[in-house]
């Protein structure tokens, strides 16, 4: 039986929500990860110091005892200024920047894509050393929302060459090789987009759970991302984009945009990064370069995966998990912390 002990596992990218969604997810991503970046796209969006406090402490309540580093953002305005987000730094792990409307909760992102009009927000982040997280999809057509986007992404790495630019959850190969034309431009990388193409989503049957921005993509664009991944590509971390909905948000005749993984991640990674005969670079991407890019620290934990089929529930609260009710390869062993 294969296993594998991941150090301080990380997720890059992850959507915790409020209330009582926050209490029943929190603990779910705090069992098994060290730490995770927290989106800010509550409604309203986390925009101030005051907000990231609190949503903080309120994150810390809902994991309880569990050792979890939740690593705080903000919602990009173009307002923020160096006298705004000086005192903020301490608290703060990256600032994301949402198109307006382009996602759930992101109506109060920007409008337009002017760098003028953005620079002086990004001039201060880039000397206060705040990294810079991008949904990086245009409102154009669906399939080429995030191709058209990437001019936009190599415009602001040359604009602000020491402003750290993680292109957030891509999904196309020219996204992949993007990376390597620009020494501060990073990118996370989601789960479900390792694993699927538009075909899953909607070449069969219409699947609502594996609905989400930005859309899967084409056989290629997810061998690009696998290849990246699976080689630990120094400039890719993981970042779930776990995204939870509640069910008649999603089984419904307009459906949010979503999927939701934390709880089954690591096991699905082990498996996939098992099946390629990549395990030993698993570390990498779900820990070592997160750490190195962004300079964390996390608190310790070790996670220990077999592969020992396990049934995934149907159901986390109301919200249903990719492969529902269906076995995987792998599981959680062991939880250790230090
Ligand atoms: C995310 C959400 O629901 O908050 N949805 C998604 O499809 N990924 C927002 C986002 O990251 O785009
Ligand atoms: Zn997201």
């Amino acid at each position: 039986m294969r296993e594998i002990l991941l150090h301080e596992p990380l997720d890059m990218h992850l959507h915790l929500r409020d209330g009582a969604m926050l209490r029943t997810f929190a603990p779910l991503s705090a069992h098994s990860f060290s730490g995770a970046l927290i989106m800010p796209n509550l409604v309203p969006p986390v925009t101030d110091g005051e907000m990231v406090r609190a949503y903080r402490r309120r994150i810390l309540d809902a994991v309880g005892d569990a050792v979890f580093e939740p690593y705080m953002t903000l919602f990009f305005k173009p307002e923020y200024n160096r006298e705004f987000l000086e005192p903020l730094t301490e608290e703060i792990t990256a600032i994301k920047l949402y198109p307006a409307g382009i996602t759930t909760n992101s109506e109060g992102g920007v409008e337009g894509f002017e760098i003028d009009a953005l620079a002086p927000a990004l001039e201060a982040m880039s000397t206060l050393g705040i990294p810079l997280c991008i949904h990086g999809e245009t409102g154009g057509f669906v399939m080429d929302r995030e191709a058209e986007f990437v001019p936009i992404y190599e415009a602001l790495a040359d604009a602000f060459p020491d402003l750290t630019i993680v292109m957030e959850h891509i999904t196309t190969a020219q996204s992949v090789a993007a990376l390597d034309r620009h020494p501060n431009l990073y990118a996370t990388i989601t789960l479900h987009h390792l694993l699927i193409t538009l075909d899953d989503v909607a070449g069969g049957m219409l699947r609502p759970h594996l609905f989400c921005k930005p859309i899967a993509k084409r056989p290629e664009d997810r061998e690009a991302l696998l290849e990246a991944a699976l080689n630990a590509h120094p400039k890719v971390m993981f970042g779930s984009d776990s995204a939870p909905h509640p069910r008649h948000a999603k089984e419904a005749p307009g459906c949010a945009a979503g999927v939701f993984t934390a709880p089954i991640a690591l096991p699905v990674l082990a498996e996939l990064f098992s099946r390629h005969e990549k395990l030993e670079n698993l570390q990498h991407f779900v820990s070592n370069n997160a750490r190195q890019i962004y300079d964390l620290n996390p608190p310790k934990k070790t996670v220990r995966l077999t592969e020992t089929p396990m049934r995934v529930p149907e159901r986390y609260g109301d919200v249903v998990p990719l492969f529902a009710g269906e076995e995987i390869g792998w599981s959680i062993d062991s939880v250790e912390i230090e």
